[in-house]
């Protein structure tokens, strides 16, 4: 299903085509081909220091053992996210590999990577679905992250699956159009606050 922004200005189509379902085919799996393009795209993002700092876990029907427990960390409002085949936990390095100091870029650099992963993921016709509602200490103890490591929104991937099994509210929540502050309200020239145009 395409939800295509409704852009003030043309922009790159894969920006304005990007948006994340709640609707995901069961049926439907990722290859493991799709899946190392997608890191293939995280990979080359850039990152302070080049430290690259991500890390992922994947969970899908290879392993289908860590993937129940991957969706067992799901909250309840985002039990949508069990149809997806495949969950993805980045994870980011807070310290540099270099001199073991404090990295305060890591998590900004996690999600620079997770965004070139997802617009990949949209080139390739799927979709994806960040998600903070999952429970990190129960990630942490199932899947053994270590300390210095800290686990990021989860990700669900897959194909779009239908709209016709799910109650209306529900459906209505996926049609909605897609809403954006104006670029007046987050942009400033020369100082806080201060218009641009
Ligand atoms: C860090 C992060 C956490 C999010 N957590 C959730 C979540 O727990 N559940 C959910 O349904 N959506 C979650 N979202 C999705 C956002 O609600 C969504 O990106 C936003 O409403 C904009 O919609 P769009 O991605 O379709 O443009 C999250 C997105 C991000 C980036």
């Amino acid at each position: 299903m395409e939800k295509i922004a409704a852009t003030d200005r043309p922009i790159e189509s894969l920006l304005a085509r990007r948006w994340s379902p709640r609707v995901f085919d069961p049926d439907r799996t990722v290859s493991t081909e799709e899946l190392l393009t997608c890191l293939e795209a995280a990979r080359w993002s850039p990152s302070c220091f080049n430290e690259q700092p991500w890390r992922f876990l994947i969970f899908d029907a290879m392993v289908p053992e860590t993937l129940d427990k991957a969706r067992d960390c799901l909250t309840e409002g985002n039990a949508w996210a069990k149809q997806a085949p495949v969950l993805i936990l980045p994870v980011a390095r807070k310290t540099f590999t270099r001199n073991n100091n404090p990295n305060r870029f890591a998590e900004y650099d996690v999600g620079a990577a997770i965004l070139s992963f997802v617009l990949q993921a949209t080139a390739l016709g799927l979709f994806a679905h960040q998600m903070a509602g999952y429970n990190t200490a129960k990630a942490r103890a199932y899947f053994g992250i270590p300390d210095g490591f800290e686990p990021q929104a989860m990700v669900a991937l897959g194909y779009f699956g239908s709209l016709d099994a799910l109650p209306e509210a529900q459906r209505s929540r996926e049609i909605a159009p897609r809403t954006r502050i104006p670029v007046s309200e987050f942009a400033f020239r020369g100082g806080w606050g201060q218009t641009l145009t």
